[in-house]
C-alpha cells in the first residue's frame, strides 16, 4: 500500500500544488455558483473529528463532502472512545479501514501526526493549536480572486502570534509574499513552533501602526485561541493596543483587504467599523473554505483531475 497524501500543516503542499487547487476551486464555486452537479467522490466516506468548537469547519467539510457525492461522519471528543483514553493511534487504524478521508480538529500537532503515521488514508488538518491550513488556503484563494496574484505582496498580521499567525507565515515561505507581524512583548513568533525554514519572509514590528503601513491585506484573529481560555483576562489586557480599527485600515490604505478567520469579537481584535466596513472581505473568506477545501478533498484522493 503507498502512503496516503495528507494536508497536516501548509508546507505539505508546494507551490505548483497551490497553484492547481486555486484553479480547481474556481471551478469547482462556479459550479456550485450554478448549481451544477459535481459527484466525483460519490460513495466516498469523510470521518471528521472535533475534539474543540466549531462552526465553519464542520460545515464547509459536510457540507462540501456531500455536494461532491459523498457523505460525512461527525465524531467529538465527548461522544467517542477518543475521549475515554482510546489511544489515537489506535483511532486512526480503526477509523481509516472503514473510511476514505478524515479530517481532525484537535489541540497539540503531534497527535494528528500520530493519527496520520497509523492512517490508511488522508489526513486534513481542520486546526490545531500551531496551524489552521485550510484557512489560509482559503484566505489566499479569497485575495487571488478579488486582486490577483498575492506574490510580493505584504500581509499585516496583528495581534496573537497563534495558529492562524504560524499558517501565514508557513504560506509566505510556499507561495512567496512577505509578512509583517506585530504581537504585544512576550506572545512573538517562535520560529521553529511556526515550522520557518528561515526569516526571509517576515518581519517583526513592535508597533502595529507601522506593520500596517502600505499592506496589502490586514488580518488578526481572537486574542485568545480555543484551549488557551485560563489566559483570557492576562490577554485582554496585554492585547488591548492590538487592534485593528479605521486608522490602521487607513495607514494600510484604500486597496487593503481586511481578514479574520472568525468567529470575531467586535471591540477587542477588531472593530465594527472595519469587520463590518467596505475593505472587509470576510464572508467571501468564509464561503471559500467551502469551496478549496472541495478541491482539496478531491485532490487527495483523486490526484489532478481535468474535466
Ligand atoms: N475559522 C474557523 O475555522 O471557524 P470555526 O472555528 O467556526 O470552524
Ligand atoms: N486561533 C483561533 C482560530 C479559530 C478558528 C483558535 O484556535 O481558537
Amino acid at each position: 500500500m503507498t502512503a496516503p497524501k495528507h494536508y497536516l500543516q501548509f508546507k505539505d503542499l508546494s507551490r505548483d500544488q497551490y497553484d492547481y487547487l486555486f484553479q480547481r476551486a474556481t471551478w469547482i464555486k462556479e459550479q456550485f455558483k450554478s448549481y451544477q452537479q459535481y459527484w466525483p467522490l460519490t460513495d466516498r466516506t469523510l470521518v471528521m473529528i472535533f475534539e474543540k468548537a466549531s462552526t465553519r469547519t464542520r460545515v464547509s467539510f459536510e457540507a462540501g463532502i456531500q455536494q461532491l457525492g459523498g457523505c460525512a461522519i461527525h465524531l467529538s471528543t465527548r461522544d467517542s472512545q477518543l475521549g475515554r483514553g482510546e489511544p489515537v493511534e489506535d483511532a486512526a487504524q480503526v477509523l481509516s479501514r472503514m473510511s476514505d478521508l478524515v479530517m481532525i480538529r484537535t489541540f497539540e500537532q503531534e497527535i494528528i501526526e500520530r493519527f496520520a503515521a497509523n492512517s490508511r488514508v488522508p489526513v486534513i488538518n481542520g486546526l490545531t493549536n500551531e496551524y489552521h491550513p485550510c484557512q489560509i488556503m482559503a484566505d489566499i484563494f479569497t485575495y487571488i480572486e478579488q486582486k490577483g496574484s498575492i506574490q510580493g505582496k505584504t500581509v499585516a498580521w496583528i495581534g496573537d502570534s497563534n495558529n492562524v499567525c504560524n499558517t501565514w507565515l508557513q504560506a509566505a515561505e510556499v507561495l512567496d509574499f512577505n509578512v509583517h507581524v506585530s504581537t504585544p512583548p512576550g506572545y512573538e513568533v517562535e520560529p521553529e513552533r511556526a515550522g520557518l525554514y528561515g526569516t526571509d519572509h517576515y518581519e517583526q514590528f513592535s508597533d502595529p501602526m507601522e506593520a500596517a503601513q502600505g499592506a496589502d491585506i490586514v488580518t488578526t484573529d481572537v486574542w485568545t485561541s480555543m484551549g488557551f481560555e485560563a489566559e483570557n483576562e492576562e490577554r485582554l489586557k496585554a492585547f488591548a493596543d492590538w487592534q485593528v480599527d479605521g486608522e490602521m485600515m487607513r495607514a494600510a490604505g484604500p486597496e487593503a483587504m481586511f481578514l479574520h478567520c472568525l468567529p470575531a469579537h467586535r471591540g477587542e481584535e477588531v472593530t465594527a467599523e472595519v469587520i463590518d466596513g467596505p475593505q472587509s472581505h470576510v464572508w467571501v473568506e468564509a464561503e471559500n473554505r467551502l469551496h478549496v477545501q472541495k478541491a482539496l478533498m478531491e485532490y487527495l484522493l483523486l490526484g489532478r483531475v481535468n474535466v
